[in-house]
């Protein structure tokens, strides 16, 4: 077999090179659990903003529930972007996780919970008030662990729980990190993609060191990649030299219909669900399904 690019996401061209320069693999169809839990805590982090952690919360979530996993999506931006993108307007909401964090007892998960459009797929949303959250956790006893406390009685009842964190490297991502088994990294595929890297590279490493020796770093997800484009096949080899295999095979190609989505409310699996990007983000729940281990 000739070894040509293939940029398109058509399945069954086994063997020919992927955008990251390797064979792409085939992954298995997934088979659908039987039963259910204990979740595996997945941190979405990526200090820049706007390099796509928030599309592949949402995205990964609706293409893992497809496959009959169950979801548990956890809104860990201020912003509330995770929320809005499942059509859902945060700001008159009276609890959130916010609550949920800093009134334990008191508030439980249910109280917090929300269902999605996506059958199996579940939120707990935040608003402003979670910037608030920052500042009085500063001087609680153990307060690198407050989301591990909070999602302790949830994660049974799952298989996955995606944090969509926000773009920082403060207490909020530490709490994110401290709790997960293991965490991805969106790159959007631009200028000054790495910058930064090295510095959220430390930041995991210190992690590991003093709060979570078991944190796993499943991998870094290249994102807005456009294969017409010289400047974003440059920038994606750039990535495949400094991690290698560290980097999905599943690249996520640039296209209108994912603002469009998050404008609707909803995923592209649902809003387009036969474009490029659906069948991107099935691919890519696929892959980390192969990866991940079958339960915990
Ligand atoms: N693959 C993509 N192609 C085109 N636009 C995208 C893509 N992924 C995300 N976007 C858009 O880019 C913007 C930032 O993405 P977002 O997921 O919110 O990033 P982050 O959560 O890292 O800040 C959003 O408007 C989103 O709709
Ligand atoms: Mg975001």
């Amino acid at each position: 077999m000739t070894a040509t690019t293939d940029e398109t996401w058509t399945a069954g061209n086994p063997g020919a090179l992927g955008p990251t320069g390797r064979p792409r693999p085939v992954f298995p169809e997934p088979p659908v659990p039987e039963n259910h839990g204990p979740a595996r805590v997945v941190a979405m982090v990526n200090q820049k903003g706007g390099v796509g952690k928030t599309t592949t919360t949402i995205n990964l979530g609706a293409a893992l529930a497809e496959v009959g996993q169950r979801v548990l999506l956890v809104d860990f931006d201020p912003q509330g972007a995770l929320s809005v993108g499942l059509g859902i307007d945060p700001r008159p909401l009276e609890t959130t996780i916010y609550d949920l964090l800093m009134e334990e007892p008191d508030v439980t998960a249910e109280d917090v919970l929300l269902g999605t459009s996506v059958e199996g797929m579940d939120l707990l949303p935040s608003n402003i008030f979670l910037s608030g959250a920052e500042i009085r956790l500063v001087n609680e006893v153990a307060r690198e662990y407050a989301l591990q406390r909070s999602l302790e009685p949830l994660l049974p009842y799952y298989d996955i729980c995606l944090i969509d964190c926000q773009p920082s490297l403060g207490l909020l991502t530490v709490n994110a990190l401290t709790c997960a088994h293991s965490v991805m990294i969106p790159l959007e595929c631009e200028f000054f993609a790495l910058r930064g890297v090295a510095l959220l590279m430390e930041s995991i490493s210190k992690v590991q060191e003093r709060l979570n020796k078991n944190l796993e770093i499943d991998g870094l997800l290249a994102t807005m990649y456009d294969p017409r484009t010289l400047h974003a096949r440059e920038v994606l080899a750039t990535i495949m030299q400094g991690f290698g295999d560290k980097v999905f095979h599943t690249v996520i190609n640039r296209t209108v219909r994912f603002p469009d989505a998050t404008l609707a409310g909803e995923p592209i699996t649902q809003f387009d669900p036969g474009s490029m990007g659906a069948t991107a983000y099935r691919e890519l729940a696929r892959e980390v399904l192969a990866r991940w281990p079958a339960r915990l």
